[in-house]
């Protein structure tokens, strides 16, 4: 994150704070939340947006995708930074409505909501319902019936994008869970999209169909299939004005934009990607001629927590294995592992990790950042090089691990969850507390 420094004796920063004394006084593993990394990210996409889609869309609005990580501080600061927020459970949605976000500045997604769901984002008034299957669409409007209130809803279209990105996290290919396709037996009239559509028009009593969505993937490094996903879902908007007569207010192209991890990753800016995806998206609708233009949305949730926060962790052992080549190879033993951070397990992803807590004159050896559960796969940096004369004690910091970290962490082992403790000028604060085993035990009632 911008505020991480490393000093002459090798000890890291985090905004005017050592983190031997983070990790002093609040314990490891700790995630450690650079806040104004992440308020300056989401100002950065809340202004890039506004301006570069000023004269495209007149403006874009900014969903912050608190599955990235959500708690009730991260919920203020997306408020005062005045993003909208993405919500997708009613547990998400009860952060939101802990800390009184409003609720037409939120939208519930889910492939599965339920009606006790879809009864609180109801009451909670929330601004828009992304939907995605026809079920769903009679339940809603049942609900809503019920309330005697309107929903504002959104459909989820399957735009049919390869994204280039790992299997579990591309959404808008065909064979996949998510979103109504567009391709009909009897051609793109009689598409799941338009079926979708046709039977929200037709509960228009209690549903206003509002806008189309799409979300083609996540950790992805190029526009090129946000332009095809563009394109096409403004050529469902013209199918829609063409077959019912009606001009639909919104379209949303979802999140997914990558941040580094590895040396080599040049995610793009807010601002570059703004600026890209407002041509893409002025070309399309160019194409169309003078005609009354649809507002447009984003969902970054990664791009905007992801950099902001790393994992402070302390060496437990050290341990070399031969390898059959000859070689050797140098476990790395730290306190905490997959519960903490599951995605180099489930996705293979790549992070790195440094010394945190001294400088070291010692040549490099060749490590493996393992973690301290019972599987092989609990590996937190495959491959990397660190300090020989590296010992328990020391401090390692592993970066970016600030999205879908702290958000699929598990008590696996019965491991208590590490705290989240925000830093800003200096000052550091506590915003989810270190769990502990008691609040575990709390739950076992037989
Ligand atoms: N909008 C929708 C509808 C989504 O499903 C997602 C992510 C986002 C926005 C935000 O995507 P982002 O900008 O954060 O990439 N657990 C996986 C990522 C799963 C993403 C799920 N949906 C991981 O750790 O890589």
């Amino acid at each position: 994150s911008r505020n991480v420094t490393q000093d002459e004796q090798g000890r890291l920063w985090v905004d005017g704070l050592d983190v031997v004394a983070l990790a002093r006084e609040f314990g490891t593993p700790a995630y450690v939340v650079d806040e104004d990394d992440f308020r300056s990210r989401a100002a950065a996409f809340r202004d890039s947006f506004a301006e570069r889609f000023a004269a495209v869309s007149g403006g874009a609005d900014v969903y912050y995708a608190g599955k990235a990580f959500l708690c009730s501080a991260v919920a203020r600061w997306v408020l005062q930074e005045g993003l909208h927020l993405d919500v997708c459970s009613g547990g998400e949605l009860a952060v939101a409505q802990h800390v009184g976000f409003p609720g037409d500045r939120i939208a519930l997604h889910g492939n599965n909501k339920s009606v006790a769901e879809l009864r609180q984002a109801m009451e909670y008034a929330v601004g828009r319902v992304v939907v995605d299957s026809l079920e769903e669409i009679d339940r809603l409007a049942c609900v809503a019936t019920e309330l005697g209130v309107q929903a504002a809803v959104v459909v989820r279209v399957t735009v049919g994008v390869e994204a280039h990105t790992h299997e579990f996290i591309a959404t808008a290919h065909e064979d996949q869970k998510f979103g109504f396709s567009l391709h009909g037996a009897d051609g793109a009239d009689s598409s799941p999209a338009m079926q979708a559509v046709a039977r929200i028009l037709e509960h228009g009593d209690c549903l206003r169909l509002r806008g189309l969505h799409s979300h083609i993937g996540s950790q992805i490094m190029d526009t090129d299939g946000f332009a095809v996903a563009a394109q096409r879902l403004i050529g469902l908007h013209e199918q829609i004005r063409r077959v019912h007569g009606i001009r639909l207010p919104e379209l949303d192209l979802g999140g997914g934009f990558g941040i580094a991890h590895a040396s080599g990753d040049s995610p793009l800016t807010p601002a570059e990607l703004a600026t890209e995806l407002a041509a893409v998206v002025e070309r399309e609708f160019a194409a169309l001629g003078d005609v009354p233009r649809p507002r447009i949305s984003v969902e970054p949730g990664r791009a905007i927590a992801g950099p902001s926060t790393l994992t402070l962790y302390e060496v437990g052992t050290v341990k070399e294995v031969s390898l059959e080549d000859g070689s050797v190879r140098t476990y790395v033993s730290v306190d905490g592992g997959m519960s903490d951070n599951i995605r180099p397990a489930l996705y293979g992803a790549d992070y790195t990790c440094v010394l945190a807590n001294r400088s070291s004159g010692a040549g490099p050896m060749r490590a493996r950042v393992v973690g301290r559960h019972c599987e092989s796969g609990d590996i937190l940096v495959r491959d990397t090089e660190l300090p020989a004369d590296l010992r328990a004690g020391d401090l390692l910091a592993v970066a970016a691990t600030g999205a879908y970290c702290r958000s699929l962490s598990s008590q696996y082992n019965h491991t208590p969850r590490p705290p989240v403790v925000a830093v800003r000028d200096g000052q550091a604060r506590v915003i989810v507390r270190r769990e502990t085993i008691e609040d575990i035990l709390a739950l076992d009632v037989g």
